[in-house]
């Protein structure tokens, strides 16, 4: 059994963030998304792993490297252009060869893992196995029709959803899946797609079984979905302080303090996460707010909200439900005439009072 992970892509839906980085390592907890996947293959006793990579490949393999760090073989895998799912399994055949593999989308959180996943398709031996998860927005996944527990039609992104099942980021097939992306045409987004590869193998009568996940899943691909990721990953937290806290500061909850963070006269109202090197001072950070290494955060609240490397927010009253990317600054300026000044990257959003 080998794994596949798709780690290309150009996160549109994550811009700006994703001007200057993948999508797929923007910290959730202070850990970047793809790496909860590489534990999750581990964690299922695969080693092999082929890393499908695009336009961010030199940071993905900067940060992943030769994966033994979670005891893993990884293969870089380049992709010429974000063509599809189907794609991307096209052109891994050679690294792929006769095995079976677990095909992992990189912006993808199981809390669960995929464990029970692989073992009940080593169980059944089915030619292909999906995992499904309801939904409360199926337009906006794959969707899959079941009959009598068995997937009878699967549509990408369909207006009007059959059902509320959505693919979830995680497949597993045995070699047919090649004979399926070989005959399968672009969508109209352009793009081979794997719902459609499994059709082609539902249609010609290989089995396809579904899986339904119990624990929570998300696909991070926008906004209010890395925020909510990030939400129930902190809610699961341990407390620990690898840092300071000064006697005029308040720990409420779970919060994590990493390695020579500083909480000067503030309250942290937990799950929170605060990053090495860090410094809070007078301020308020509140619930389900991860704050990354390096950054400063001085006279400001900050409560559910993701700020990345090396940033720093002072004299701002509150940030809320926000993404603040690395080296950014937000502050608050006493030069007349009093206005909003802004320098933001391409295709952001600022919602102002
Ligand atoms: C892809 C698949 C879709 C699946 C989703 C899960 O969508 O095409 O079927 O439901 O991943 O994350 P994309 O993120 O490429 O729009």
């Amino acid at each position: 059994m080998k794994a596949l992970v798709l780690s290309g892509g150009k996160g549109t839906r994550l811009r700006p963030i994703t001007h200057t980085s993948a999508k797929q390592l923007v910290p959730i907890a202070n850990k970047p998304i793809l790496f909860y996947g590489l534990e999750a293959i581990a964690k299922a006793r695969i080693v092999k792993v082929g890393i499908v990579v695009g336009d961010t490949h030199s940071e993905i393999k900067a940060s992943v490297g030769n994966g033994s760090a979670w005891g893993l073989k990884v293969t870089y895998i380049p992709q010429e252009a974000p063509l599809g799912l189907a794609h991307a399994v096209k052109i891994s055949q050679n690294f792929i060869g006769r095995d079976n593999f677990v095909m992992f989308l990189g912006d993808n959180l199981l809390r669960d893992g995929i464990e029970s996943f692989v073992k009940d398709f080593e169980e059944k031996r089915p030619n292909a196995q999906i995992l499904l998860a309801p939904v409360s927005h199926p337009e906006q996944f794959g969707v899959a029709e079941l009959s009598h527990g068995k997937v009878k039609r699967l549509e990408e992104k369909p207006k009007k959803p059959k059902s509320n099942l959505a693919l979830v980021g995680v497949y597993m097939f045995d070699s047919h899946i090649f004979e399926a992306v070989s005959k399968i045409k672009p969508s109209r987004r352009n793009e081979l797609e794997i719902t459609d590869a499994i059709q082609y193998l539902i249609d010609k009568k290989y089995t396809v079984t579904p899986h339904v996940v119990t624990g929570w899943w998300k696909d991070t691909g926008k906004l209010e979905d890395l925020l909510e990721a990030n939400r129930l990953v902190l809610e699961s937290i341990k407390p620990r302080n690898g840092g300071t806290v000064d006697s005029k500061s308040k720990i409420e909850g779970n919060v994590i303090i990493e390695k020579n963070a500083k909480i000067l006269g503030s309250r942290i109202r937990g799950p929170v996460m605060i990053g090495e090197h860090s410094v809070i001072k007078n301020s308020y950070v509140g619930p389900y707010t991860s704050v990354y290494h390096h950054t400063t955060l001085e006279n400001c609240e900050v409560e559910h909200s993701i700020v990345l490397e090396n940033s720093r927010i002072e004299n701002v009253r509150r940030i809320e439900s926000s993404l603040i990317g690395q080296n950014a600054t937000v502050i608050k300026s006493s030069s007349q005439p009093s206005a909003y000044r802004i320098m933001i990257g391409d295709s952001s959003r600022v919602e102002v009072p």
